[in-house]
């Protein structure tokens, strides 16, 4: 392959993450972790089933960045994930230390990489990201719109009986309980769902959607999800490889737009080859812009907890 990804952390969602990636052929595969061996491994695995899965996409574990050098893509996905009970939040000061080392380390050897963050609480690690990296903004974009979006169209289209090809979905703000799902811009086949079902069934997909995550971990008590979590980190670094320009709600760095200054919310952006290519800024009720704002002011408060420790 002439693109190279190098995904950090060979966890759940790593690991699906380098595997969903090898299987499209979109890139080579560099996976890194701390845990000795276990990338190493895992590549060898994912390397072992290409003959079956007949891709020729090569993936290669370590311990370390050397062989990550001259990646297009990193992908973040370090750190610990939450446990029933834990809120994305409970999770900051451990992974803004490992975001921030990871970044130092592989930003050295790929210094014109895309970043994509997906290690929670998302919009304050893609701060720590944005920082460390000390790249453009253009450049450091985070995981969560797709995915919550992803789970507002699964729960539409189960509702609905439709499939979920026709469905679109649209969640702006942080990655958190304060999540915008927009309803009005959300559609079946391109009609706005709430034309399609009543209120209170839009309110009870809204919710299940925002309690999206904790309903996983709730489930499988031992982790957090990543089958969909690494489909949507997929589709990031696939719009991006492939310079699809395709518009995706991400986290994104803001300076102004939707009068938001300065920190990372997430919104509608086209993704391409050189990253966040334009902010796409959409007209918001009153009620969803102060929706919008409640939200991105849990994840400044976040963003400043993490200055003052
Ligand atoms: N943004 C989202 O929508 C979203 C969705 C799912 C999970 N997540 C987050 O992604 C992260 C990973 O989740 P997971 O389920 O894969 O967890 P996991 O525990 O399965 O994997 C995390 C991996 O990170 C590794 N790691 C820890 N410190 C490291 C370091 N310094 N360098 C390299 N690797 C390191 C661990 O060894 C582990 O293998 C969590 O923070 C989780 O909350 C975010």
């Amino acid at each position: 392959m002439d693109k190279k990804v190098t995904v950090v952390g060979a966890g759940n969602v790593g690991e699906t993450t380098a595997q969903r990636l090898a299987e499209k052929e979109l890139c080579d595969v560099v996976l890194v972790d701390v845990v000795e061996g276990m990338p190493q491994g895992k590549a060898l695995d994912l390397s072992e089933a290409a003959p079956i899965e007949k891709h020729d996409a090569r993936i290669s574990g370590a311990n370390d960045y050397d062989i990550s050098e001259g990646s297009d893509i990193i992908i973040i996905t370090a750190g610990i994930a939450r446990k029933p009970g834990m809120s994305r939040d409970d999770l900051i000061s451990t992974n803004a230390g490992i975001v921030k080392i990871v970044t130092q380390e592989a930003c050295k050897l790929s210094p014109k990489a895309i970043i994509i963050v997906v290690s929670n609480p998302l919009d304050a690690m893609c701060q720590v990201a944005y920082e460390t990296s000390g790249f453009p903004k253009q450049r450091v974009i985070g995981m969560a719109g797709v995915l919550d979006s992803a789970r507002f169209r699964t729960f539409i289209a189960m509702e609905l009986n439709v499939s979920v090809e026709n469905t679109h979905a649209f969640v702006l703000g942080g990655h958190g309980d304060t999540m915008v799902p927009l309803p009005r811009y959300s559609t079946v086949a391109g009609i706005p769902i709430t034309e399609l079902l009543p209120k209170d069934r839009i309110d009870a997909l809204v919710k299940r959607t925002a309690n999206g995550g904790a309903e996983i971990v709730s489930l499988l008590k031992t982790g957090s999800a990543y089958y969909a979590p690494a489909s949507a980190a997929v589709e990031m670094a696939q719009a991006i490889l492939m310079d699809k320009k395709k518009i995706l709600p991400c986290a994104a760095y803001l300076e102004g737009e939707y009068g938001i200054h300065n920190l990372f919310v997430g919104v509608p952006v086209k993704l391409g080859r050189r990253g966040v290519e334009e902010i796409i800024q959409v007209k918001l009720t009153e009620k969803e812009h102060a929706a919008l704002h409640k939200s991105a002011e849990a994840v400044r408060q976040l963003v400043n907890s993490l200055q003052t420790t």
